[in-house]
């Protein structure tokens, strides 16, 4: 049995912190230490306490830093990182051009395993241990996706994309296929070592009234599998959407009839909601995820987060790579910041920070496993630097608190705060910093 501990200052969160100065959500220890033991963290203390506890185990120490449970993205592509980037388009025009083309690319599992080794180095480097990811409609890419977490450790989620329309050749399945296929994958992958699979009815748009049931015959098949799928994102969407489901009462509607709103569900974006459809998320327990640098880059809205709030609605926060324009939970943060700015509401860094990890794993349904520095969780763990660079460094010279240090984070941060990333216990960045240009 082999012990070790990381000493650092630690931060970890309990609850949603009401305001700045709700210090009953979190635990900050300023020299503290956690004691991990086959992956998981078996002890969180004082540094004193945990060395009496474990003399033998070898210590890291990287204070001044600090310590918190790994990032968590509960929205992603994992096709799309060669997509990032692209000029000039709205959503269905983005989709069209640039994003369904590339996408037919990982029917190719040697294309599909190159990038996910990819996939996986930009996650480590920016500080993200869990991620839930739309791969492509090919069964291939499902497979790279989940192989290469599994080579790594990570407790990761995702599914193959279920679309049947609307969608260039090489890029449909079909209602049965996507059922065939699905099922396979659950039975393969479902709930082997830390991975989860998730149901992934593209959106309403993509999958033909017979393929939402196949959805839903999946959804209620596999009650324990998430359900992930996109909604009210942008204008045009949401009145092609209504041409094409014309009974639906509104675009949740499409989703509710199908059986795939249930308090396991994820909506990628949810911004143009109508008051029923408020009404109905709440009633679910269903959970809107707010994806700050896409929104603002595919122009596609400001999300109202202390409006779902307000309902009852937890909302998670994600990066939707490439439609997001970024890796880091960090720069999403930021992002997420200013957008909700212009909506009048201000985000508290302690807010911030506990979205991206612990609330993020309770939308997940995984609070009790990641999320936190609790102990018997998994040692899936980011240590921060916020004089990562020389702005930075400037910055916390007058930063006076720990809420100051964590606004520099999100505000100024991106992979070079990451200092080091541990999952299960083991540290990851290292062991892949720089590894970028001989992968591709
Ligand atoms: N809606 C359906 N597919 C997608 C996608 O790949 N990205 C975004 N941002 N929205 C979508
Ligand atoms: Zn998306």
């Amino acid at each position: 049995m082999t012990e070790t501990v990381l000493r650092g200052r630690l931060l970890t969160f309990h609850r949603a912190p009401r305001n700045g100065e709700d210090a009953g959500a979190y635990t900050f220890i300023e020299d503290g230490a956690l004691l991990i033991r086959d992956g998981l963290i078996a002890r969180r203390g004082e540094y004193g306490e945990i060395a009496r506890l474990a003399p033998e185990a070898t210590v890291t120490d990287h204070r001044p830093m600090l310590l918190m449970a790994g990032f968590i993205d509960t929205h992603i592509h994992f096709p799309q990182i060669q997509v990032i980037a692209s000029w000039g388009a709205q959503l269905l025009d983005w989709l069209n051009t640039y994003t369904f083309p590339e996408e037919t690319r990982f029917a190719d599992p040697d294309h599909a395993a190159r990038m996910a080794r990819a996939f996986f180095d930009q996650l480590i480097a920016h500080g993200t241990t869990t991620a839930t990811a739309f791969c492509s409609v090919h069964p291939a890419s499902v497979e790279a996706y989940f192989a290469e977490a599994e080579r790594r450790g990570m407790a990761m989620l995702g599914g193959k994309v279920l679309m049947d329309r609307n969608a260039p050749d090489g890029l449909r399945d079909t209602p049965q296929s996507a059922y065939d296929d699905t099922s396979a994958l659950i039975a393969k992958w479902h709930g082997r070592g830390r991975a989860r699979y998730v149901i992934s009815p593209r959106f309403a748009i993509t999958s033909t009234p017979e393929q939402m049931e196949m959805a839903g015959t999946l959804a209620r098949e596999n009650p324990d599998c998430p359900i992930q799928t996109h909604l009210s994102e942008n204008k045009d969407e949401i009145a092609y959407t209504a041409s094409l489901y014309p009974q639906a009462r509104d675009y949740l509607d499409v989703y509710e009839q199908y059986g795939l709103v249930r308090a396991n569900t994820l909506l990628g974006h949810a911004i143009h909601l109508l008051p029923r459809e408020i009404e109905a998320l709440a009633a679910s327990g269903a959970h809107p995820v707010f994806c700050p640098t896409s929104n603002l880059f595919l122009g596609s809205g400001l999300f109202d987060h202390e409006g779902l709030a307000g309902r009852g609605i937890l909302s998670g926060i994600a990066t939707d790579v490439g439609g997001g324009t970024s890796y880091s939970m960090l720069e999403t943060l930021s992002e997420g910041y200013k957008i909700l700015q212009l909506n009048g509401q201000a985000l508290h860094p302690l807010q911030a920070f506990d979205w991206a990890t612990r609330a993020n794993a309770a939308v997940l349904g995984m609070e009790d496993r990641i999320g936190t520095l609790d102990e018997g969780t998994a040692a899936d763990i980011v240590v921060l630097d916020a004089c990562a660079t020389p702005a930075m460094a400037l910055r916390m010279e007058r930063a006076r608190s720990l809420a100051e240090e964590l606004f520099v984070l999100q505000v100024m941060g991106d992979d070079r705060a990451i200092a080091e990333v541990y999952v299960a216990g083991r540290a990851a960045k290292r062991a892949t910093a720089g590894a970028g240009p001989r992968l591709l």
